[in-house]
Protein backbone atom coordinates (compact mmCIF):
# COMPACT_ATOMS: atom_id res chain seq x y z
CA UNK A 1 0.00 0.00 0.00
CA UNK A 2 2.93 2.16 1.07
CA UNK A 3 4.70 1.62 -2.09
CA UNK A 4 1.28 2.08 -3.88
CA UNK A 5 0.82 5.39 -2.31
CA UNK A 6 4.80 6.57 -2.97
CA UNK A 7 4.46 5.65 -7.07
CA UNK A 8 1.48 7.44 -7.08
CA UNK A 9 2.95 10.69 -5.59
CA UNK A 10 6.16 10.34 -7.76
CA UNK A 11 3.69 9.53 -10.55
CA UNK A 12 1.68 13.21 -9.86
CA UNK A 13 4.72 14.62 -9.06
CA UNK A 14 6.43 14.16 -12.34
CA UNK A 15 3.26 14.93 -14.11
CA UNK A 16 3.31 18.27 -12.77
CA UNK A 17 6.72 18.99 -13.43
CA UNK A 18 6.58 17.86 -17.09
CA UNK A 19 3.26 20.43 -17.35
CA UNK A 20 5.23 23.37 -15.86
CA UNK A 21 8.66 23.09 -17.55
CA UNK A 22 7.25 22.26 -20.98
CA UNK A 23 7.36 25.67 -23.21
CA UNK A 24 4.69 24.57 -25.15
CA UNK A 25 3.19 27.49 -26.75
CA UNK A 26 -0.12 26.46 -27.00
CA UNK A 27 -2.53 29.32 -26.35
CA UNK A 28 -6.44 29.72 -25.53
CA UNK A 29 -9.01 27.61 -27.49
CA UNK A 30 -9.20 29.19 -30.61
CA UNK A 31 -12.51 30.00 -32.40
CA UNK A 32 -13.21 26.93 -34.45
CA UNK A 33 -12.99 27.30 -38.39
CA UNK A 34 -16.15 26.90 -39.85
CA UNK A 35 -17.26 23.29 -40.46
CA UNK A 36 -15.91 21.83 -43.90
CA UNK A 37 -18.90 20.87 -45.86
CA UNK A 38 -16.88 18.17 -48.55
CA UNK A 39 -14.52 15.76 -48.26
CA UNK A 40 -12.28 17.79 -50.57
CA UNK A 41 -12.91 21.10 -48.10
CA UNK A 42 -11.82 19.00 -45.61
CA UNK A 43 -8.82 17.13 -47.11
CA UNK A 44 -7.78 20.72 -48.52
CA UNK A 45 -7.50 21.82 -44.91
CA UNK A 46 -5.22 19.00 -43.81
CA UNK A 47 -3.60 18.00 -46.90
CA UNK A 48 0.29 17.11 -46.34
CA UNK A 49 1.75 17.78 -50.18
CA UNK A 50 1.90 21.40 -49.27
CA UNK A 51 4.24 20.30 -47.20
CA UNK A 52 6.42 18.05 -49.12
CA UNK A 53 8.59 20.76 -50.75
CA UNK A 54 10.82 21.64 -47.99
CA UNK A 55 9.99 18.18 -46.15
CA UNK A 56 10.76 15.50 -48.98
CA UNK A 57 12.05 12.92 -46.57
CA UNK A 58 9.54 13.07 -44.11
CA UNK A 59 6.92 13.14 -46.87
CA UNK A 60 8.45 10.54 -48.57
CA UNK A 61 8.57 8.25 -45.53
CA UNK A 62 4.99 9.44 -44.48
CA UNK A 63 3.32 8.62 -47.84
CA UNK A 64 4.68 4.96 -47.32
CA UNK A 65 2.78 4.61 -44.01
CA UNK A 66 -0.94 3.57 -43.27
CA UNK A 67 -1.28 6.83 -41.52
CA UNK A 68 -1.57 8.13 -44.96
CA UNK A 69 -4.69 6.19 -45.69
CA UNK A 70 -6.15 5.69 -42.42
CA UNK A 71 -9.68 4.95 -43.55
CA UNK A 72 -8.75 3.04 -46.75
CA UNK A 73 -6.33 0.64 -44.08
CA UNK A 74 -4.91 -2.34 -45.95
CA UNK A 75 -7.46 -1.68 -47.93
CA UNK A 76 -9.25 -3.69 -45.18
CA UNK A 77 -10.45 -0.48 -42.93
CA UNK A 78 -13.07 0.92 -45.09
CA UNK A 79 -15.31 -2.20 -45.73
CA UNK A 80 -14.61 -2.49 -41.87
CA UNK A 81 -16.33 0.84 -41.75
CA UNK A 82 -19.23 -0.26 -44.05
CA UNK A 83 -19.52 -4.02 -41.72
CA UNK A 84 -19.82 -1.72 -38.75
CA UNK A 85 -23.06 0.67 -40.12
CA UNK A 86 -24.54 -2.55 -41.40
CA UNK A 87 -23.70 -5.13 -38.66
CA UNK A 88 -23.92 -2.39 -35.73
CA UNK A 89 -24.85 1.20 -35.96
CA UNK A 90 -28.14 0.20 -38.25
CA UNK A 91 -29.27 -2.68 -36.19
CA UNK A 92 -28.93 -1.03 -32.50
CA UNK A 93 -32.08 -0.06 -31.79
CA UNK A 94 -31.26 3.27 -30.34
CA UNK A 95 -28.37 4.41 -32.85
CA UNK A 96 -30.81 6.74 -34.32
CA UNK A 97 -29.52 5.28 -37.83
CA UNK A 98 -31.40 3.40 -39.92
CA UNK A 99 -30.29 4.19 -43.10
CA UNK A 100 -27.59 5.95 -44.60
CA UNK A 101 -28.93 9.44 -44.82
CA UNK A 102 -29.04 9.09 -41.09
CA UNK A 103 -25.66 8.76 -40.35
CA UNK A 104 -23.71 11.51 -39.00
CA UNK A 105 -20.13 12.52 -38.22
CA UNK A 106 -20.91 11.64 -34.07
CA UNK A 107 -22.17 7.87 -35.19
CA UNK A 108 -18.65 7.81 -37.03
CA UNK A 109 -16.88 8.72 -34.28
CA UNK A 110 -16.73 5.30 -32.89
CA UNK A 111 -14.02 4.54 -35.54
CA UNK A 112 -13.11 8.10 -36.83
CA UNK A 113 -11.70 9.14 -33.18
CA UNK A 114 -8.71 7.30 -34.08
CA UNK A 115 -9.10 7.14 -37.93
CA UNK A 116 -10.06 10.55 -38.45
CA UNK A 117 -10.21 12.35 -35.79
CA UNK A 118 -10.48 15.90 -37.73
CA UNK A 119 -13.51 14.43 -39.18
CA UNK A 120 -15.04 16.34 -35.98
CA UNK A 121 -14.74 19.41 -38.25
CA UNK A 122 -16.50 18.59 -40.48
CA UNK A 123 -20.60 18.54 -41.15
CA UNK A 124 -22.53 15.39 -41.12
CA UNK A 125 -22.74 15.73 -44.80
CA UNK A 126 -19.10 14.67 -44.81
CA UNK A 127 -19.71 11.82 -42.81
CA UNK A 128 -22.49 11.02 -45.41
CA UNK A 129 -20.26 11.27 -48.46
CA UNK A 130 -17.10 9.34 -46.94
CA UNK A 131 -20.03 6.15 -46.54
CA UNK A 132 -21.61 7.13 -50.44
CA UNK A 133 -17.44 7.15 -52.07
CA UNK A 134 -16.64 4.06 -50.09
CA UNK A 135 -19.89 2.25 -51.07
CA UNK A 136 -19.10 3.42 -55.01
CA UNK A 137 -15.88 2.26 -54.52
CA UNK A 138 -16.78 -0.91 -53.28
CA UNK A 139 -19.23 -1.00 -56.28
CA UNK A 140 -16.80 -0.16 -59.08
CA UNK A 141 -14.54 -3.06 -57.51
CA UNK A 142 -17.27 -4.72 -57.85
CA UNK A 143 -18.34 -4.20 -61.82
CA UNK A 144 -14.50 -4.15 -62.88
CA UNK A 145 -14.41 -0.25 -63.64
CA UNK A 146 -10.68 -0.19 -62.41
CA UNK A 147 -10.60 3.49 -63.29
CA UNK A 148 -13.26 4.58 -61.06
CA UNK A 149 -11.88 2.37 -58.16
CA UNK A 150 -8.90 3.92 -58.84
CA UNK A 151 -10.61 7.65 -58.35
CA UNK A 152 -12.45 7.04 -55.56
CA UNK A 153 -9.67 4.87 -53.49
CA UNK A 154 -7.77 8.24 -53.98
CA UNK A 155 -10.80 10.24 -52.47
CA UNK A 156 -11.15 7.73 -49.78
CA UNK A 157 -7.49 8.31 -48.98
CA UNK A 158 -6.90 11.69 -49.82
CA UNK A 159 -8.58 12.05 -45.94
CA UNK A 160 -6.03 10.51 -43.54
CA UNK A 161 -3.40 11.21 -40.43
CA UNK A 162 -1.48 13.81 -42.53
CA UNK A 163 1.59 16.31 -40.95
CA UNK A 164 -1.15 18.66 -39.52
CA UNK A 165 -2.91 15.75 -37.40
CA UNK A 166 0.34 15.06 -35.60
CA UNK A 167 1.61 18.12 -35.69
CA UNK A 168 -1.25 20.19 -34.32
CA UNK A 169 -4.42 18.89 -33.88
CA UNK A 170 -3.05 15.92 -31.91
CA UNK A 171 0.07 17.98 -30.93
CA UNK A 172 -0.66 19.11 -27.41
CA UNK A 173 -2.12 16.80 -25.12
CA UNK A 174 -2.28 18.45 -21.64
CA UNK A 175 -3.97 21.70 -23.01
CA UNK A 176 -5.37 22.98 -19.58
CA UNK A 177 -1.33 23.47 -18.63
CA UNK A 178 0.21 23.50 -22.10
CA UNK A 179 -2.73 25.54 -24.32
CA UNK A 180 -4.61 24.70 -27.18
CA UNK A 181 -2.78 24.50 -31.01
CA UNK A 182 -2.91 27.39 -32.78
CA UNK A 183 -3.85 27.70 -36.64
CA UNK A 184 -0.77 29.30 -37.40
CA UNK A 185 1.99 27.03 -35.97
CA UNK A 186 3.48 23.56 -36.21
CA UNK A 187 4.02 21.69 -33.30
CA UNK A 188 7.61 20.25 -32.95
CA UNK A 189 10.96 20.22 -31.05
CA UNK A 190 11.85 24.03 -32.14
CA UNK A 191 10.73 27.19 -31.40
CA UNK A 192 10.44 29.98 -33.77
CA UNK A 193 9.28 31.17 -37.19
CA UNK A 194 8.76 28.68 -39.97
CA UNK A 195 8.75 29.01 -43.52
CA UNK A 196 5.40 28.09 -44.70
CA UNK A 197 3.26 31.48 -45.65
CA UNK A 198 0.08 30.16 -43.47
CA UNK A 199 1.46 28.57 -40.67
CA UNK A 200 4.39 30.91 -40.31
CA UNK A 201 5.86 29.41 -36.27
CA UNK A 202 7.13 27.01 -34.83
CA UNK A 203 6.43 25.55 -31.48
CA UNK A 204 7.28 22.81 -28.47
CA UNK A 205 4.80 19.91 -28.28
CA UNK A 206 5.94 19.09 -24.68
CA UNK A 207 5.23 15.01 -25.37
CA UNK A 208 5.59 14.55 -29.08
CA UNK A 209 8.73 12.13 -28.54
CA UNK A 210 6.92 10.44 -26.18
CA UNK A 211 4.20 7.19 -26.15
CA UNK A 212 1.61 9.06 -24.81
CA UNK A 213 2.03 10.74 -28.12
CA UNK A 214 0.90 7.95 -29.96
CA UNK A 215 -1.01 6.49 -27.30
CA UNK A 216 -4.18 8.87 -28.37
CA UNK A 217 -5.11 6.50 -30.74
CA UNK A 218 -3.17 3.31 -30.52
CA UNK A 219 -5.89 2.56 -27.78
CA UNK A 220 -6.35 1.03 -24.47
CA UNK A 221 -9.48 -0.14 -24.84
CA UNK A 222 -13.03 0.34 -24.91
CA UNK A 223 -13.33 3.84 -26.25
CA UNK A 224 -15.50 4.15 -23.07
CA UNK A 225 -16.21 8.46 -23.52
CA UNK A 226 -18.54 7.43 -26.81
CA UNK A 227 -22.10 6.67 -26.16
CA UNK A 228 -21.24 3.24 -27.46
CA UNK A 229 -17.87 2.48 -26.61
CA UNK A 230 -16.16 0.48 -29.64
CA UNK A 231 -12.39 -1.70 -29.19
CA UNK A 232 -10.02 -1.61 -31.83
CA UNK A 233 -6.48 -0.98 -31.32
CA UNK A 234 -5.22 -1.79 -27.96
CA UNK A 235 -1.47 -1.33 -28.24
CA UNK A 236 -0.90 1.79 -25.65
CA UNK A 237 -2.18 -0.64 -23.02
CA UNK A 238 -0.40 -3.42 -23.75
CA UNK A 239 2.84 -1.18 -23.60
CA UNK A 240 1.80 0.71 -20.20
CA UNK A 241 0.49 -2.74 -18.50
CA UNK A 242 2.70 -5.26 -19.69
CA UNK A 243 6.54 -3.61 -21.00
CA UNK A 244 6.32 -0.24 -18.94
CA UNK A 245 5.16 -2.31 -16.00
CA UNK A 246 7.75 -4.85 -16.30
CA UNK A 247 10.03 -2.71 -16.91
CA UNK A 248 10.51 -1.90 -20.54
CA UNK A 249 11.96 1.54 -21.36
CA UNK A 250 12.11 2.31 -24.99
CA UNK A 251 9.14 4.73 -26.06
CA UNK A 252 7.46 4.04 -29.31
CA UNK A 253 9.60 6.41 -31.76
CA UNK A 254 12.61 5.00 -30.22
CA UNK A 255 11.49 1.53 -31.74
CA UNK A 256 9.04 2.59 -34.64
CA UNK A 257 10.53 5.85 -36.39
CA UNK A 258 14.95 5.85 -34.91
CA UNK A 259 16.04 1.89 -34.51
CA UNK A 260 14.10 0.93 -37.32
CA UNK A 261 15.41 3.80 -38.98
CA UNK A 262 12.12 4.32 -40.89
CA UNK A 263 11.25 7.76 -39.56
CA UNK A 264 8.22 8.69 -40.49
CA UNK A 265 7.44 5.24 -42.20
CA UNK A 266 6.08 3.51 -39.01
CA UNK A 267 5.24 0.37 -39.62
CA UNK A 268 4.32 -3.52 -38.62
CA UNK A 269 5.64 -7.01 -39.00
CA UNK A 270 5.38 -5.89 -42.99
CA UNK A 271 8.31 -4.38 -43.17
CA UNK A 272 10.89 -6.42 -43.09
CA UNK A 273 13.02 -4.21 -40.40
CA UNK A 274 10.42 -4.31 -38.13
CA UNK A 275 9.40 -8.16 -38.74
CA UNK A 276 13.26 -9.05 -37.34
CA UNK A 277 12.98 -6.56 -34.50
CA UNK A 278 9.70 -8.61 -33.84
CA UNK A 279 11.04 -11.64 -31.96
CA UNK A 280 13.65 -14.61 -30.91
CA UNK A 281 12.82 -17.80 -31.92
CA UNK A 282 14.98 -20.75 -30.33
CA UNK A 283 14.31 -23.94 -31.28
CA UNK A 284 15.78 -27.33 -29.74
CA UNK A 285 15.05 -30.64 -31.19
CA UNK A 286 16.22 -34.07 -30.37
CA UNK A 287 14.86 -37.79 -31.62
CA UNK A 288 14.39 -40.79 -29.27
CA UNK A 289 13.43 -43.89 -29.46
CA UNK A 290 10.69 -45.02 -27.05
CA UNK A 291 10.19 -48.19 -26.24
CA UNK A 292 6.71 -48.00 -25.53
CA UNK A 293 4.64 -51.24 -24.65
CA UNK A 294 5.25 -54.96 -26.38
CA UNK A 295 2.07 -54.25 -29.44
CA UNK A 296 3.27 -51.07 -30.37
CA UNK A 297 7.05 -51.78 -29.63
CA UNK A 298 10.11 -49.00 -30.06
CA UNK A 299 8.74 -45.96 -31.66
CA UNK A 300 10.67 -43.43 -32.71
CA UNK A 301 9.71 -39.81 -30.97
CA UNK A 302 10.86 -35.95 -31.81
CA UNK A 303 10.40 -33.66 -29.32
CA UNK A 304 10.52 -29.71 -30.47
CA UNK A 305 10.76 -27.12 -28.02
CA UNK A 306 10.04 -23.82 -29.96
CA UNK A 307 10.45 -20.80 -28.09
CA UNK A 308 9.22 -17.23 -29.20
CA UNK A 309 10.98 -14.20 -26.78
CA UNK A 310 7.98 -11.22 -27.49
CA UNK A 311 10.94 -8.39 -28.10
CA UNK A 312 8.25 -5.21 -29.14
CA UNK A 313 7.03 -3.28 -26.71
CA UNK A 314 3.19 -4.60 -26.68
CA UNK A 315 1.34 -7.84 -27.85
CA UNK A 316 1.27 -8.49 -31.05
CA UNK A 317 -0.49 -8.72 -33.11
CA UNK A 318 -2.69 -6.09 -32.05
CA UNK A 319 -6.09 -5.12 -33.45
C1 LIG B 1 9.04 26.76 -47.45
C2 LIG B 1 9.56 25.63 -46.72
C3 LIG B 1 8.68 24.95 -45.71
C4 LIG B 1 7.38 24.53 -45.85
C5 LIG B 1 6.45 24.69 -47.05
C6 LIG B 1 7.05 23.79 -44.65
N1 LIG B 1 8.12 23.82 -43.78
FE1 LIG B 1 8.22 22.99 -41.93
N2 LIG B 1 10.04 23.76 -41.64
C7 LIG B 1 10.79 24.41 -42.60
C8 LIG B 1 12.09 24.72 -42.03
C9 LIG B 1 13.23 25.39 -42.78
C10 LIG B 1 12.08 24.26 -40.70
C11 LIG B 1 13.19 24.31 -39.69
C12 LIG B 1 13.93 23.02 -39.88
C13 LIG B 1 15.10 22.80 -39.02
O1 LIG B 1 15.68 23.73 -38.48
O2 LIG B 1 15.41 21.60 -38.85
C14 LIG B 1 10.78 23.66 -40.49
C15 LIG B 1 10.39 23.06 -39.31
C16 LIG B 1 9.25 22.30 -39.16
C17 LIG B 1 8.89 21.54 -37.98
C18 LIG B 1 9.65 21.51 -36.67
C19 LIG B 1 10.73 20.48 -36.73
C20 LIG B 1 11.43 20.29 -35.42
O3 LIG B 1 12.55 19.79 -35.43
O4 LIG B 1 10.86 20.65 -34.39
C21 LIG B 1 7.74 20.89 -38.25
C22 LIG B 1 6.99 19.97 -37.31
C23 LIG B 1 7.36 21.26 -39.59
N3 LIG B 1 8.29 22.12 -40.11
C24 LIG B 1 6.22 20.80 -40.22
C25 LIG B 1 5.76 21.29 -41.41
C26 LIG B 1 4.46 20.98 -41.94
C27 LIG B 1 3.45 20.08 -41.27
C28 LIG B 1 4.35 21.65 -43.13
C29 LIG B 1 3.15 21.69 -44.06
C30 LIG B 1 1.92 22.21 -43.48
C31 LIG B 1 5.57 22.39 -43.33
N4 LIG B 1 6.39 22.16 -42.26
C32 LIG B 1 5.83 23.18 -44.42
C33 LIG B 1 10.39 24.71 -43.87
C34 LIG B 1 9.13 24.50 -44.39
C1 LIG C 1 -4.36 10.43 -34.92
C2 LIG C 1 -4.26 9.04 -34.50
C3 LIG C 1 -2.91 8.38 -34.53
C4 LIG C 1 -1.71 8.81 -33.98
C5 LIG C 1 -1.46 10.09 -33.20
C6 LIG C 1 -0.75 7.77 -34.25
N1 LIG C 1 -1.34 6.75 -34.96
FE1 LIG C 1 -0.41 5.10 -35.68
N2 LIG C 1 -2.11 4.54 -36.65
C7 LIG C 1 -3.34 5.14 -36.49
C8 LIG C 1 -4.32 4.43 -37.27
C9 LIG C 1 -5.80 4.76 -37.34
C10 LIG C 1 -3.64 3.38 -37.93
C11 LIG C 1 -4.23 2.31 -38.83
C12 LIG C 1 -4.69 2.81 -40.15
C13 LIG C 1 -5.37 1.69 -40.94
O1 LIG C 1 -4.65 0.85 -41.51
O2 LIG C 1 -6.59 1.64 -40.94
C14 LIG C 1 -2.24 3.49 -37.51
C15 LIG C 1 -1.23 2.64 -37.94
C16 LIG C 1 0.02 2.57 -37.33
C17 LIG C 1 0.99 1.53 -37.57
C18 LIG C 1 0.87 0.39 -38.57
C19 LIG C 1 0.05 -0.73 -38.00
C20 LIG C 1 -0.09 -1.91 -38.94
O3 LIG C 1 -0.93 -2.77 -38.62
O4 LIG C 1 0.62 -1.99 -39.94
C21 LIG C 1 2.05 1.77 -36.73
C22 LIG C 1 3.29 0.92 -36.56
C23 LIG C 1 1.75 2.98 -36.00
N3 LIG C 1 0.51 3.44 -36.41
C24 LIG C 1 2.58 3.55 -35.06
C25 LIG C 1 2.37 4.81 -34.52
C26 LIG C 1 3.33 5.49 -33.68
C27 LIG C 1 4.66 4.94 -33.27
C28 LIG C 1 2.77 6.70 -33.35
C29 LIG C 1 3.38 7.82 -32.54
C30 LIG C 1 4.63 8.38 -33.02
C31 LIG C 1 1.46 6.76 -33.97
N4 LIG C 1 1.26 5.60 -34.67
C32 LIG C 1 0.58 7.82 -33.84
C33 LIG C 1 -3.62 6.26 -35.73
C34 LIG C 1 -2.66 7.06 -35.12
C1 LIG D 1 -8.88 3.73 -30.13
C2 LIG D 1 -8.66 4.12 -31.51
C3 LIG D 1 -9.39 3.34 -32.59
C4 LIG D 1 -10.75 3.20 -32.75
C5 LIG D 1 -11.85 3.79 -31.90
C6 LIG D 1 -10.92 2.37 -33.93
N1 LIG D 1 -9.70 2.03 -34.45
FE1 LIG D 1 -9.33 0.74 -35.97
N2 LIG D 1 -7.33 0.87 -35.66
C7 LIG D 1 -6.74 1.77 -34.80
C8 LIG D 1 -5.30 1.64 -34.92
C9 LIG D 1 -4.28 2.46 -34.16
C10 LIG D 1 -5.05 0.60 -35.87
C11 LIG D 1 -3.72 0.07 -36.38
C12 LIG D 1 -2.89 -0.56 -35.38
C13 LIG D 1 -3.35 -1.82 -34.77
O1 LIG D 1 -3.98 -2.67 -35.42
O2 LIG D 1 -3.02 -1.95 -33.58
C14 LIG D 1 -6.37 0.14 -36.31
C15 LIG D 1 -6.57 -0.87 -37.23
C16 LIG D 1 -7.79 -1.16 -37.83
C17 LIG D 1 -7.98 -2.11 -38.89
C18 LIG D 1 -6.90 -2.95 -39.55
C19 LIG D 1 -6.15 -2.01 -40.45
C20 LIG D 1 -5.81 -2.45 -41.83
O3 LIG D 1 -5.41 -1.54 -42.59
O4 LIG D 1 -5.90 -3.63 -42.17
C21 LIG D 1 -9.31 -2.06 -39.24
C22 LIG D 1 -9.99 -2.87 -40.32
C23 LIG D 1 -9.94 -1.09 -38.35
N3 LIG D 1 -8.98 -0.56 -37.51
C24 LIG D 1 -11.28 -0.72 -38.40
C25 LIG D 1 -11.91 0.06 -37.43
C26 LIG D 1 -13.34 0.32 -37.41
C27 LIG D 1 -14.33 -0.17 -38.46
C28 LIG D 1 -13.58 1.05 -36.29
C29 LIG D 1 -14.93 1.52 -35.77
C30 LIG D 1 -15.92 0.51 -35.57
C31 LIG D 1 -12.32 1.27 -35.62
N4 LIG D 1 -11.33 0.66 -36.35
C32 LIG D 1 -12.15 1.98 -34.44
C33 LIG D 1 -7.37 2.62 -33.92
C34 LIG D 1 -8.74 2.63 -33.68
C1 LIG E 1 1.57 9.91 -36.77
C2 LIG E 1 2.08 11.20 -36.37
C3 LIG E 1 2.95 11.98 -37.31
C4 LIG E 1 2.66 12.34 -38.61
C5 LIG E 1 1.46 11.96 -39.44
C6 LIG E 1 3.74 13.19 -39.04
N1 LIG E 1 4.66 13.35 -38.06
FE1 LIG E 1 6.37 14.46 -38.13
N2 LIG E 1 6.92 13.75 -36.32
C7 LIG E 1 6.16 12.94 -35.51
C8 LIG E 1 6.89 12.64 -34.29
C9 LIG E 1 6.40 11.77 -33.16
C10 LIG E 1 8.14 13.31 -34.40
C11 LIG E 1 9.26 13.35 -33.36
C12 LIG E 1 10.07 12.08 -33.46
C13 LIG E 1 11.12 12.01 -32.41
O1 LIG E 1 10.83 11.67 -31.29
O2 LIG E 1 12.27 12.27 -32.75
C14 LIG E 1 8.12 14.02 -35.68
C15 LIG E 1 9.15 14.81 -36.16
C16 LIG E 1 9.08 15.62 -37.29
C17 LIG E 1 10.07 16.58 -37.71
C18 LIG E 1 11.36 16.88 -36.97
C19 LIG E 1 12.55 16.24 -37.62
C20 LIG E 1 12.40 14.79 -37.89
O3 LIG E 1 12.25 14.44 -39.09
O4 LIG E 1 12.41 13.98 -36.95
C21 LIG E 1 9.63 17.15 -38.87
C22 LIG E 1 10.32 18.20 -39.71
C23 LIG E 1 8.36 16.53 -39.19
N3 LIG E 1 8.06 15.61 -38.21
C24 LIG E 1 7.60 16.82 -40.30
C25 LIG E 1 6.47 16.10 -40.69
C26 LIG E 1 5.82 16.25 -41.97
C27 LIG E 1 6.23 17.21 -43.05
C28 LIG E 1 4.78 15.36 -41.98
C29 LIG E 1 3.82 15.05 -43.11
C30 LIG E 1 4.41 14.57 -44.35
C31 LIG E 1 4.77 14.69 -40.70
N4 LIG E 1 5.81 15.15 -39.95
C32 LIG E 1 3.81 13.75 -40.31
C33 LIG E 1 4.89 12.48 -35.77
C34 LIG E 1 4.22 12.62 -36.98
C1 LIG F 1 10.84 -2.25 -28.02
C2 LIG F 1 10.43 -1.77 -29.31
C3 LIG F 1 8.99 -1.34 -29.50
C4 LIG F 1 8.27 -0.44 -28.74
C5 LIG F 1 8.68 0.25 -27.46
C6 LIG F 1 6.99 -0.29 -29.40
N1 LIG F 1 6.92 -1.08 -30.51
FE1 LIG F 1 5.34 -1.29 -31.74
N2 LIG F 1 6.27 -2.80 -32.72
C7 LIG F 1 7.60 -3.11 -32.57
C8 LIG F 1 7.95 -4.15 -33.53
C9 LIG F 1 9.33 -4.79 -33.69
C10 LIG F 1 6.78 -4.42 -34.26
C11 LIG F 1 6.62 -5.44 -35.42
C12 LIG F 1 5.88 -6.68 -34.96
C13 LIG F 1 4.50 -6.84 -35.52
O1 LIG F 1 4.01 -6.05 -36.31
O2 LIG F 1 3.85 -7.82 -35.14
C14 LIG F 1 5.74 -3.56 -33.72
C15 LIG F 1 4.42 -3.54 -34.16
C16 LIG F 1 3.51 -2.54 -33.85
C17 LIG F 1 2.20 -2.40 -34.40
C18 LIG F 1 1.53 -3.41 -35.34
C19 LIG F 1 0.94 -4.52 -34.51
C20 LIG F 1 0.47 -5.71 -35.32
O3 LIG F 1 -0.72 -6.06 -35.26
O4 LIG F 1 1.30 -6.31 -36.02
C21 LIG F 1 1.65 -1.26 -33.89
C22 LIG F 1 0.30 -0.70 -34.18
C23 LIG F 1 2.63 -0.69 -32.99
N3 LIG F 1 3.73 -1.50 -32.98
C24 LIG F 1 2.46 0.49 -32.30
C25 LIG F 1 3.26 0.86 -31.22
C26 LIG F 1 2.95 1.93 -30.30
C27 LIG F 1 1.77 2.84 -30.42
C28 LIG F 1 3.93 1.93 -29.35
C29 LIG F 1 4.03 2.78 -28.11
C30 LIG F 1 2.86 2.80 -27.25
C31 LIG F 1 4.87 0.89 -29.70
N4 LIG F 1 4.43 0.26 -30.84
C32 LIG F 1 6.01 0.56 -28.97
C33 LIG F 1 8.46 -2.60 -31.64
C34 LIG F 1 8.12 -1.72 -30.63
Amino acid sequence: MKKTLTIALACIAVGTLLSYNASGEGGPKPEPLPKAKTIAELAARYDSSRCMECHEDAHDEWSESLHAKSILGTPRTAPTIITAIEKGLKLFPYSGVKKDSDITVESLMMCMKCHLPQLDEATDDVAREIVATIRGWQKAYKDGDHDKVDKLQATIASLNIGCMVCHNKMAIIHKYADGYPQPDTVYGSQVGDHEDEEINKMAVAPALGESIFCGQCHGQGPSFELDHPSQCATAYGSYLFAYVAHGGNESCQECHMHKSELGHNMQSYRDETMAEMAVDVTVHGRSIFWRKDKADGVLPIGIIDVEIYNKTGHGIPDG
